[in-house]
């Protein structure tokens, strides 16, 4: 990738605990050519601390919502703790979520990360910004509500897509964007692989989903954002492709998508 490529990661957790050197994973990822980061929020507190930490510095954005793992620990009043966050910090929360199904962990239980789902649409609907879907075995479900919901409306993407192509383009016939993460680097990951090569220029997104999945080589250490220049080439051999396009293109998406300003 030439150092001119401008990259960015559409999803990751720098709020986690393992990122007690943020300045330095800030100036490895700038230094990278990452200039665009969105630090997704999973609870309350995590979605304030995510919008601090956007606060640090340009390029920086934040996303406020309850994760499906965390939706059975949320408080009762949550909806209104995230309209808050998202009215007072309106410059840098780029997006509710993230927020979804996950009927293979079911951390939470199905009716409660289906309520929850629910609110954070309506809630994605009344602010005026798009939703960050997380789904694992759950697609069905997850579009029967987003349709039903009228989502596609407010639009927004599914991240660190994991399903089959065929998925993949129904996410994108209902107008989302399809985000991949270092999964497309793995060796087991040939049907991950396979819808990555399928999804169209204009939806396509990219994520490092750090700490988590680091892409190969890096694979088992704690990933960052300055790992994402990985899953940008191995997304560009599947697809044939430059490096340097598949970051203009998904740049570009970014910033369409989640209206960047500032
Ligand atoms: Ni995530």
């Amino acid at each position: 990738m030439s150092k001119s490529a401008s990259l960015t990661d559409s999803h990751c957790h720098l709020t986690a605990a393992q990122f007690d050197d943020l300045s330095d994973v800030l100036l490895r990822a700038r230094a990278a050519g990452v200039e665009a980061i969105n630090v997704i929020g999973y609870t309350l507190e995590h979605s304030l601390r995510a919008i601090n930490i956007a606060g640090r510095s340009d390029g920086l954005w934040a996303t406020v919502g309850i994760s499906p793992h965390d939706a059975k620990d949320a408080p009762a009043d949550y909806a209104s703790g995230l309209r808050e966050l998202a009215r007072s910090s309106r410059a840098k929360v780029v997006a509710v979520g993230e927020t979804g199904l996950d009927f293979y962990h079911l951390i939470s239980p199905k009716d409660v990360q289906i309520e929850a789902f629910r609110t954070h649409i309506e809630l994605a609907e009344e602010l005026n910004l798009p939703l960050v879907i997380h789904t694992r075995d759950a697609f069905e479900e997850t579009v029967n509500i987003l349709n039903e919901l009228d989502a596609p409306a407010v639009g927004g993407v599914f991240h660190c897509f994991t399903g089959a192509p065929d998925e993949a383009l129904r996410a994108v016939e209902l107008g989302f964007y399809v985000s991949f993460s270092g999964i497309i680097t793995f060796k087991n990951a040939s049907v991950v692989r396979a819808s990555a090569a399928v999804v169209p220029d204009s939806r396509l997104l990219v994520e490092t989903d750090a700490p988590y999945l680091a892409p190969a080589p890096k694979r088992g250490k704690r990933n960052e954002p300055a790992f994402l220049v990985h899953v940008v080439r191995e997304l560009a051999k599947i697809r044939g492709r430059q490096p340097d396009d598949i970051a203009a293109v998904t740049t570009e998406n970014a910033q369409n998508l989640f209206r960047y300003s500032g």
